[in-house]
């Protein structure tokens, strides 16, 4: 449904809708770091949680395979039931956004990338941006249109980094191995007399490899990734819509969790990423 027949449904119906659980994919434990922006800002909404780790990573894939992963992890959390989807990873975001809001056009849909291009054009004073991501979101190009659209003066610089997904995947954040790499990365990206004085993590993944980037980038460059921002956009979103949980303020809202791989190893990394503890007994196993 859209926005407009939403607000024609009868106060029934929109209750019911606005008690439903917002749905939430990534193609990992990744999409975790918005999730655990979207609790500290709306505790008392319940969430599903879908890390598609069997077939991680999206980023390296072509943009059908992602388009047709996409649409499977989203029709398996409109079976179960949301009021609002989330695409909590950008390659997915990028490659899939269109499909998705064509294939199910009733439910509101919010990807990263316009939120993480936001926060990027607030924070950058000079408009010198740097763009790290997956090599399927550097090529499409979104994030640098979404940049160039807010601030077309800005001069944007990208880059894929595909080893920074399996290092965060296996928990590996920090230490010289994962310096190194963001070295070989990064330092071509700030060693003119020029750098950037943004760098934008456009992979959920990443901000789990802030301290390691920092290191290599310095103090000085902002570093801002799209999970604050998106958290922002699902709020106001549900706001606009009447869809916030009628009893948000009162109560804790509840968090399941679905895999296509490993439950354990979903639970022991994704703690990490979510920043508490995921029970195992609390994550299923699901196939596509
Ligand atoms: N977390 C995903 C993103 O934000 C990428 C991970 C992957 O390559 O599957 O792009």
């Amino acid at each position: 449904m859209t926005t407009s027949s939403f607000n024609s449904v009868s106060p029934d119906r929109q209750q019911e809708t606005s008690q439903l659980p917002i749905g939430v994919f990534d193609s990992g434990v990744g999409g975790l770091t918005v999730l655990r922006a979207m609790l500290q800002r709306m505790p008392g909404e319940d969430y599903l949680y879908l890390g598609d780790t069997a077939r991680l990573p999206y980023g390296s894939k072509s943009r059908e395979t992602i388009v047709r992963y996409s649409l499977q992890t989203t029709t398996r959390l409109v079976e179960l039931g949301i009021k609002v989807l989330v695409i909590a990873c950008n390659t997915a975001t990028a490659a899939a956004l269109p499909a998705l809001r064509e294939t199910f056009p009733n439910i509101p849909i919010i990807g990263v990338v316009e939120p993480g291009a936001q926060a990027a054009c607030q924070a950058s004073p000079s408009g010198r941006i740097a763009v790290i991501a997956t090599p399927s979101t550097i090529n499409g190009g979104a994030y640098q249109n979404a940049i160039l659209r807010r601030r077309p003066q800005a001069s944007v610089r990208s880059l894929a980094c595909p080893l920074f997904v399996p290092l965060a995947e296996e928990g590996w954040f920090d230490g010289p191995i994962v310096e190194s790499i963001a070295k070989r990365y990064l330092s071509p990206l700030f060693s003119d007399d020029n750098p950037p004085d943004c760098l934008v993590l456009g992979c959920t993944h990443y901000p789990m490899l802030a301290s390691a980037i920092r290191t290599v980038i310095g103090p000085d460059p902002v570093m801002v990734d799209s999970a604050a921002t998106t958290a922002e956009a699902v709020q106001s979103s549900l706001d606009s819509k009447n869809m916030a949980h009628p009893q948000q303020q009162d109560r804790t809202g509840v968090i399941r969790f679905f895999t296509t791989d490993d439950k354990g190893k979903f639970a022991r990394t994704g703690s990490l990423f979510l920043g508490m503890t995921i029970p195992e007994d609390n994550v299923q196993l699901v196939d596509l």
